[in-house]
């Protein structure tokens, strides 16, 4: 068994004048060294390391041994046997023959270095033994740092799978499907994606994943949020200055796309930057290149660009508002992610999950939900979208027992906005609160319907075809409806 202060080795040679010599030249360093097997051909060697995966640091491995398994194949079932172990070889060659091409080959099967036994002037130690002796020591160190990194890279690991775990999309809809899908197609590539939805739909939370599932995901994730900087500050935020490059700036600050190097940073509420930070950004975008305020000179940096707004910002773009060379930068590909109202069944599966959640969190058993309770939920039009329902959640948790009724629901403490039945609401809503003709109110169904749909349709005959009508068809009853 190896331990941090003797280096385990298995010798595996067949003549027993080098094993003598060998064995000579480590007595030179026995309190660290310790031959702890010694074998004559391949195979005993490779069943040794199967049996006892770790006891050997070090495998000095003669390259012309008796037997059919040697060599090049032999280093690499080794290799393969105990990924960690390190292989010297030792050869007959002497230096004129062991060329380049030699040593390439050796190093590429998976050994460590190579060493020459002859010429053998000397009996009792192998040629240049301190060289020997020095390749043992760093092969040790080599399998030290190896293990060293795997650990470290299954901790990183897993400390990326938990935060996957607690950033876990909740939802089995199509929609949220297809927004899973998204993210795994688009999270490993590095383009820049502007994330829509409305408020509380799960922005945050879906350019998290795209992080978690990417190549950055070692790295930091920076969350900014542009709306809630003071405009005249946002700049030092996001590029931060140099000491003493305006009054005030006693120190000198690291601005977020620095923090974020290698990483992802993530601009919530993007629409509310100011005119002259559109300006940088764009810079950064499209050189990687921040102009810090007070530095002559502008930093290298690369991060990844993912952006969010609720507002539409293709308008934005054409009130003038935002920059459309930005918008066009940010919005390679475009993620939006619906409400909570249009995704059926996932707002009880995310009632139940974050029911769970917050009782667990409490310390209290979970409590029940009656029928009639659910049915309120689920028909809810849930304005806040996930975010509210996860408050409601909290509330439900803290205020009910054991069972959770359609009372507790309709409690406007509970439900803040108010609950119409689902058909109330609609038949409302669409007459202007009066009572319609039949004849009028199928139009004003008709014109709501094909508006609907034609917005969620990628053109209008991609819309004929959802509602099952000839494209011709679709145009007249457009016109007649009024829509165009
Ligand atoms: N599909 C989901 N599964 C589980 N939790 C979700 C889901 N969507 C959103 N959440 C949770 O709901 C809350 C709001 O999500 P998030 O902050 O990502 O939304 P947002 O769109 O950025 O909101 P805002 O517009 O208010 O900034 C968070 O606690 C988030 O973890
Ligand atoms: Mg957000």
């Amino acid at each position: 068994m190896s331990n941090d202060n003797v280096i385990s080795i298995l010798l595996v040679e067949d003549e027993d004048f080098d094993v003598r010599r060998v064995k000579g030249t480590i007595k030179l360093f026995s309190e660290r060294l310790r031959i702890a097997d010694t074998v004559s051909n391949g195979r005993a060697a490779l069943e040794l390391i199967h049996k006892n995966v770790d006891r050997y640091d070090v495998v000095i491995l003669d390259y012309q041994i008796s037997g059919g398994l040697k060599g090049e194949e032999l280093i690499r079932l080794i290799r393969e046997a105990d990924p960690f172990v390190q292989i010297i070889v030792i050869t007959k060659m002497t230096i004129n023959v062991s060329d380049y091409e030699f040593a390439n080959s050796l190093l590429k099967a998976g050994a460590f270095w190579y060493c020459t036994k002859y010429p053998g002037n000397i009996e009792e130690y192998i040629y240049q033994p301190t060289d020997f002796l020095l390749s043992i020591f760093n092969a040790y160190e080599k399998k030290k740092l190896e293990k060293h990194k795997l650990r470290s890279d299954r901790r990183l690991m897993q400390s990326v799978e938990s935060m996957l775990e607690a950033k876990k999309l909740i939802g089995e809809s199509k929609p949220m499907k297809e927004l899973r899908e998204s993210i795994e197609k688009y999270a490993k590539s590095e383009v820049n994606i502007l994330i829509t939805g409305g408020s509380g739909t799960g922005k945050e939370l879906v350019a998290w994943n795209i992080h978690l599932k990417s190549r950055r995901k070692y790295e930091k994730f920076v969350p900014i949020n542009c709306g809630s900087i003071p405009q005249e500050l946002i700049e030092s935020e996001l590029f931060g200055y140099e000491k003493g490059s305006f009054t005030g700036a006693h120190g000198m600050k690291l601005g977020l796309f620095e923090v974020a190097n290698h990483g992802t940073v993530f601009l919530d509420e993007v629409s509310e930057l100011s005119p002259s930070a559109q300006v940088k950004l764009l810079r950064v975008i499209q050189e990687g290149e921040i102009d810090k305020i007070g530095r002559t000179g502008s930093l290298t940096v690369n991060v990844r660009v993912l952006a969010a707004t609720n507002k539409n910002l293709a308008s934005e773009v054409n009130d003038g508002r935002f920059r459309e060379d930005l918008y066009y930068r940010l919005n390679v590909v475009p993620i939006d992610i619906v409400p909570l109202r249009q995704r059926g069944d996932d707002i009880l599966l995310l009632f139940d999950y974050f029911l769970e959640f917050f009782s667990r969190d409490l310390g209290v058993s979970v409590p029940t939900v009656d029928a009639k309770a659910r049915e309120i939920l689920r028909n809810y039009r849930w304005p806040g979208n996930v975010r509210e329902l996860r408050s409601v959640v909290q509330r439900l948790v803290l205020h009910c027992g054991e069972k959770i009724t359609a009372k507790d629901v309709s409690n406007p403490m509970i439900l803040t906005n108010p609950i119409l039945t689902k058909d109330a609401t609609k038949f409302e809503e669409m007459s202007g609160g009066q009572v319609l003709p039949l004849r009028e109110m199928e139009r004003v169904f008709r014109m709501r319907y094909f508006k609907y749909v034609r917005s969620i349709s990628s053109s209008d005959s991609n819309a004929a075809e959802k509602l099952g009508l000839a494209p011709s068809n679709f145009y007249r009853m457009c016109k007649e409806l009024g829509i165009k």
